[in-house]
């Protein structure tokens, strides 16, 4: 039987309604949430990762900015510009699009962004706070990923959920979240990474398997239990001759085998990439929330 497939286009636009209807609340209260988005050179994956979350904005009444930077931008330049942004009242969220260009160190300008403003969540307090429990701004797509099992019906509640890729973007903090006490979380999760011995074997044993890797194919059919949850966190550009442009983008999953073996499963694209955004937009309103001392009386209206 043919798995049920996560609209993950769907959950998405539900979540960015509710966020919309925080973003209407705050507006009562004279407050305007605002994102800021820093651009740097022409990768053509990052502009059009820059248009979706520009669009999700509009959708959900947040109003957004993109700072468009030259691929020769210096570090020191960079940093001025996030200290003008940390110091800007109205710029709520301040996001730095990846990948910088080698002249400049990541590390540095995440470090550099007020950890009340960095909606990513990547910043070394944010991990800090996730890691211990607190409430903070947690990171978008292994968030979304959270979010989308929930609201898809596939708690991770006393499940065992294997995660393939241990990046400090998806692969660890996911496994932090899926394990924390309470909604979303409460499951047991194995790690596996490019230097596990047999992966496969774990994969098997998972209820839900999480693939975060970035190999087009690299989960066959034969490495998923019958029955399994299959999210699909992989965003590969592969050659597609019948593609305008002549590239396709996939997952890391062998769609269509997979399919035929779980349960449910998430396409790309239309599954956690359009998560990853609508999360961006309630961190933009919680970050809008906590500066402007909105937090208590609009409390977030899901899990955070
Ligand atoms: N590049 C690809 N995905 C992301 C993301 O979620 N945030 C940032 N800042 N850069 C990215």
């Amino acid at each position: 039987m043919s798995a049920r497939i996560i609209d993950g286009r769907a959950i998405a636009d539900a979540i960015e309604t509710e966020v919309r209807a925080d973003v209407a609340r705050l507006a009562a209260k004279g407050v305007a949430p605002r994102l800021i988005v820093i651009l740097i050179g022409d990768d053509p994956a990052s502009q059009t990762y820059v248009k979706n979350k520009g669009k999700a904005a509009t959708k959900t009444g947040i109003s957004s900015e993109t700072i468009a930077l030259s691929e020769q931008t210096d570090e020191s330049s960079l940093l001025k510009i996030i200290g003008d942004l940390n110091a800007r009242r109205d710029a709520h969220g301040i996001l730095v699009q990846t990948p910088l260009p080698s002249q400049i160190d990541g590390s540095r300008v995440i470090e550099a962004i007020d950890p009340a403003k960095d909606v990513d969540g990547f910043h070394p307090l944010n991990i800090g706070r996730m890691m211990s429990g607190a409430d903070c701004l947690l990171p978008c797509t292994p968030w979304g990923v959270q979010e989308l099992l929930v609201r898809s019906g596939h708690s991770p509640e006393g499940k065992h959920a294997v995660i393939v890729g241990r990046s400090s973007l998806v692969g660890r903090p996911l496994a932090n979240l899926l394990t924390r006490k309470g909604r979303g979380g409460d499951a047991t999760v194995t790690l596996c990474h490019s230097r596990t011995k047999d992966i496969a074997k774990h994969t098997l044993s998972a209820d839900i398997l999480i693939s975060a890797i970035g190999r087009p194919k690299y989960i066959t059919a034969g490495m998923v239990r019958s029955g399994a949850v299959v999210i699909d966190v992989g965003i590969n550009s592969v050659p597609d001759s019948s593609a305008k442009n002549g590239r396709r983008l996939v997952g890391d999953v062998d769609f269509e085998a997979a399919k035929e073996k779980a349960d449910a499963i998430t396409p790309v694209p239309g599954g956690v990439g359009p998560m990853t955004v609508a999360m961006l937009m309630k961190n933009t309103v919680k970050a809008a929330k906590m500066q402007t001392g909105n937090q208590e009386e609009l409390p977030d209206s899901t899990f955070s």
